[in-house]
């Protein structure tokens, strides 16, 4: 699948060096992406918030080369990284078609994380949008009339091909991806900002990550998105995904919190429902993740507050509320919840509005 659009005329004239930086935030989806296509397509719409203090910073040097093929090192907070090659490499051929560039420069990746590497907090979404927007900034330096709106776009669409949800993790604050026929502009190509109405009791929503496991992921991402294919309740969930995004759309407009939270939870628990009953399965939840989710729901019984959760595809548990009661949830977690989490940590985090190009 070749998408005309992103590619480039050719360039008038390569530059022999030069250097690319970007910060790049993480994500959190509200409806969940599980289940893709080929070329990285979504089996579903999804829509997440974007983060503001879970981020990758990327500096991208490049120098011209004559040797064939790609060639890159890359560093992570000063250490060389060999690990990470095969997936930027797979990554450099998916999009090499739609930056030329790529394979005659050598390149130097220096890249890191605001979030401990080994929080479990996956870092392929920041990763690899830092990495796409560094790259798109070479672009410009190269052909300089590109716009605003088409570099976010572009970058967006490289980003999915690096990891689906990195096109979410361009722009603030609230981003759909895949196509919805409710939904104006949506795409299975590119992450969009959110076109509608969003109620107040949404600004500044709060992610407190409470690091449960901060082991490697049980089962990556690549692993879980094949556990669809033949899943018995896929089209079920598919289904369900294009639903929930439409109760969505009315629930952001209202601001009516409490359907929110049983879209949101429900989201979480199908997400896991679906590894649970994949071939084969797998339990991603710890303990301590029910342990806090049932202390979650308790304390939400007790004092009407409005506090949910979500999941990823691991352990931790991403824990969400409206800024107007953030100061006696923040307390509940220090005090509550903070002791479920491996050495007691987590991190604060709210709505951002997406990445940043860094001076050097
Ligand atoms: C559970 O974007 O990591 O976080 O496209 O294979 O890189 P790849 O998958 P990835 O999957 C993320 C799945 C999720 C849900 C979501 O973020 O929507």
């Amino acid at each position: 699948m070749i998408v005309n659009e992103f590619i480039p005329k050719p360039y008038q004239h390569l530059l022999d060096r030069g250097i690319a930086a970007y910060s790049a935030p993480s994500n959190i989806a509200l409806v969940k992406y599980w289940g893709k296509k080929a070329h990285q397509i979504p089996a579903n719409p999804s829509i997440s918030f974007t983060l503001n203090n879970c981020k990758t910073t990327t500096v991208l040097k490049y120098e011209k080369k004559t040797s064939e093929g790609f060639s890159f090192d890359v560093f992570l907070e000063g250490v060389i990284q060999e690990d990470f090659k095969p997936k930027i490499e797979q990554f450099f051929s998916r999009i090499e078609i739609y930056l030329p560039f790529l394979s005659a420069y050598h390149f130097v990746i220096e890249t890191s994380n605001t979030f401990p590497h080994s929080s479990g907090i996956a870092s392929s979404a920041s990763g690899m949008s830092a990495l796409a927007l560094c790259l798109m900034q070479i672009e410009q330096q190269l052909n300089p009339t590109i716009s605003k709106e088409f570099f976010n776009k572009k970058a967006s669409f490289l980003a999915r091909l690096g990891s689906g949800s990195a096109c979410r993790s361009i722009e603030g604050n609230l981003i759909v991806w895949g196509a919805h026929a409710n939904i104006k502009g949506s795409s299975d190509l590119v992450g969009v900002k959110y076109p509608y109405e969003v109620h107040q009791n949404f600004k500044n929503y709060h992610d407190t990550i409470l690091l449960v496991d901060k082991g490697e992921k049980q089962v990556s991402s690549t692993v879980g998105h094949n556990l669809m294919h033949n899943h018995p309740f896929a089209e079920q969930r598919f289904e369900q995904a294009h639903s929930n995004m439409d109760a969505l759309i009315l629930v952001l407009k209202s601001g009516d919190l409490n359907t929110f939270i049983s879209i949101v939870e429900r989201e979480a628990l199908t997400l896991h429902a679906m590894m649970m009953s994949s071939d084969p399965y797998f339990i991603l939840m710890k303990p301590n993740t029910l342990q806090i989710i049932n202390k979650l729901w308790e304390f939400r019984a007790k004092t009407g507050l409005h506090i949910c959760f979500t999941l990823d595809a691991g352990a931790n548990v991403h824990v969400l509320f409206p800024e107007s009661e953030a100061k006696q949830i923040q307390e509940f977690i220090k005090t509550e919840l903070a002791v479920h989490c491996q050495n007691g940590h987590f991190i604060e985090d709210m709505l951002g509005q997406g990445a940043q190009p860094i001076k050097i």
